[in-house]
């Protein structure tokens, strides 16, 4: 988390890092500050909350320069207040900013005080200004302070520093956070996200890990983790989504989620021809990798975990292979079992999740046959460092709440599962009838997108509840986890999700006429069987909002409320349902008054563990 952007150029650069800051807000959002150099000297801006109070004091007070760094906070170590904000400066020479956790800071910090260091802030990332400082006298230049610096940090850095003695050159160094450059015309940038540049470049190479880069304005010299000078290979940025929009809507959310049907249109693009998912979807030589799969371990994390725990349902019974999902930290702390030809499926809207990237660095040592990545991020970690990559071509998913990053997940984990499952017998009859159901998806989505009136009344209901409870039942159990998770990220209402058959083993305990349960009902093989569970929880009083196929024959009472969710196919029902309850959760947030795009103590990007 964090968001870093840096400059080195002729004119000032303070709008510039400031406008990337709001671009980068998704990943931290608890304060921000910018530094810059002017004729040799150092100023510094910081504000305790969002990227606007810093723009209003750079407004009110503003700073000239043309090298300056800028950091929004994701608070780790350290509460969020300005003392505590980046960048951080030590002895009034050196400015840092960092996104990650030095685990020995403790260490560090006891070490620098004992050379007479003073600190002024609770972060992990003050040891770092202070070390360069000191390693400045020996080494002489700023790029080998920093390379001696990296040196000694154990844990998970991308860092930016500049030296007001030495004012037209940023240091950045790349361990565990991601950096990219970006290369203007007589002036060069960095930053966490290339979303943050777009504004002034498209010309972007991104850093490997280990790597220290020395930038100015004319050049740019990257030095891998030995200390050799290295090349990385520059690229045009494809990304066309320009962060600053949000059209017509109230939140970046709500367009998000109107926007699917789209996404979900761009996702499917050249990728299946005459009933069949193209092997390509998955990269090049894909099919070469896909063919000798019997197992596949997905590992994700928050809402990439649901899409994992739905796809699961699909390869195990209609691509006939074995499937394990497991959350990301869980999986990278254990010892786990290696099955023969196994597949480790990763899911990431970011590409850059510590833990995810964690676990599957840790699978790749353990032998897994191949690595796969669904990632919406071009460019990320996740995508360079697994053998193959679907794209999921969501376009940049802002909103913290993910909403249209998991609907084309889900349209990935399909095709996957018919990539699959023709080499472990799936019939083409089959594959043709996915297929089929693929191509249909976005006209269903924009149906299911109808019933946001009907949900903005409903929503209403939930203005006074401080619980809420989610039913599901197969594939459906991973869309109520998903319902759940969105309706307290953002509403702040506590919710949790279980697979019906579940509740007489403990939930049925919370039921009362203040504890509404929504369920999701399609009209598939357990329908019975979930209406046994309904009739479990009117028989005590529970209040019920039913999400159910026009077939189902659920009739609104007293005790439930029926929603009429457009009758869809089997394949495509877990997406159906989806959005109703994204829409749910996101009238509720309104009715609550939260911060919809920004809840409380979350952030887009989670690249600390
Ligand atoms: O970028 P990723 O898909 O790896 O992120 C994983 C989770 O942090 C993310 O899905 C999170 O749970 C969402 N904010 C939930 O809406």
């Amino acid at each position: 988390m964090c968001g870093i952007v840096g400059a080195v150029a002729q004119r000032d650069v303070a709008e510039i890092l400031v406008e990337g800051l709001r671009r980068l807000e998704y990943r931290g959002y608890d304060s921000a500050g910018v530094a810059v150099i002017n004729q040799g000297e150092l100023s510094r801006t910081r504000r305790l909350g969002k990227v606007q109070e810093l723009s209003s004091a750079l407004d009110a007070a503003p700073l000239a320069g043309g090298t300056g760094i800028a950091h929004t906070r994701w608070a780790t170590h350290g509460e969020p207040s300005e003392r505590n904000a980046h960048p951080h400066l030590s002895e009034g020479d050196i400015a840092v900013v960092h996104n990650g956790i030095i685990e020995n800071h403790n260490k560090l910090r006891e070490m620098l005080k004992g050379l007479g260091y003073v600190f002024s802030s609770d972060t992990d990332t003050e040891v770092i200004c202070h070390l360069v400082h000191h390693e400045l006298k020996a080494a002489g230049n700023l790029l080998a302070a920093v390379q001696a610096t990296v040196k000694q940090l154990e844990g998970a850095y991308g860092t930016v520093v500049i030296d007001r003695r030495d004012s037209e050159r940023m240091v950045v160094a790349r361990s565990g956070s991601p950096l990219v450059i970006g290369f203007g015309l007589g002036e060069n940038f960095v930053a966490s996200d290339q979303l943050a540049l777009l504004p002034v470049t498209r010309s972007f190479a991104f850093l490997e890990e280990g790597d220290v880069a020395e930038v100015t304005r004319r050049e740019v010299n990257i030095f891998d983790v030995t200390g050799s000078p290295v090349k990385r290979e520059i690229k045009e940025s494809e990304v066309t989504h320009d962060a600053g929009d949000k059209g017509e809507y109230r939140h970046y959310m709500l367009k998000e989620i109107y926007e699917q049907p789209t996404a979900i249109t761009h996702t499917l693009e050249g990728r299946i021809a005459g009933g069949k998912v193209l092997d390509s979807a998955f990269g090049e030589n894909a099919a070469e990798f896909l063919k000798n799969i019997k197992h596949v371990q997905i590992i994700a994390c928050g809402t990439s975990y649901h899409a994992g725990m739905a796809a699961r349902y699909w390869l195990e019974d209609w691509a006939g292979v074995s499937c394990n999902v497991e959350i990301a930290s869980e999986f990278r702390y254990r010892k786990s079992h290696l099955f023969p030809n196994s597949l480790l499926v990763t899911i990431s809207q970011s590409g850059e999740t510590a833990d995810t990237l964690a676990a599957m660095r840790l699978a790749k040592e353990m032998g897994y046959k191949a690595t796969l990545t669904i990632c919406n991020s071009a460019g990320s970690s996740l995508v360079r460092e697994s053998d193959m990559a679907y794209m999921m071509k969501a376009g940049a998913e802002i909103g913290v709440a993910s909403t249209k990053a998991f609907t084309v997940q889900l349209v990935g984990l399909l095709m996957l599962t018919t990539a699959i499952g023709r080499y472990n017998g799936m019939s083409s009859e089959m594959e043709a009838a996915i297929t089929q159901s693929l191509l249909s998806i976005p006209a269903k989505v924009e149906q299911a997108l109808g019933l946001n009136e009907a949900i903005i009344e409903l929503a209403e209901d939930f203005a006074d509840k401080q619980h809420a409870l989610f039913l599901g039942r197969g594939d459906q159990y991973p869309i109520a986890m998903e319902g759940a998770l969105k309706l307290k990220e953002i509403s702040y209402i506590h919710a949790e999700a279980y697979a019906s058959g579940e509740l007489k083993h403990g939930p049925l305990a919370l039921i009362d006429a203040d504890m509404p349960v929504i369920v999701v009902a399609p009209n598939n093989e357990l329908l019975e069987k979930l209406k046994s569970n309904v009739e479990e929880v009117r028989a005590r009083g529970g209040l019920m909002y039913v999400f159910a196929d026009v077939d189902a024959e659920f009739e609104s009472d007293d005790t439930m409320k029926v929603i009429q969710v457009p009758h869809c196919d089997e394949f495509m029902a877990p997406l159906i349902y989806t959005i109703p309850l994204q829409l749910l959760s996101y009238h509720v947030a309104l009715i609550k008054g939260t911060d919809v795009d920004q809840p409380r103590n979350l952030a887009k990007s989670v690249t600390v563990e």
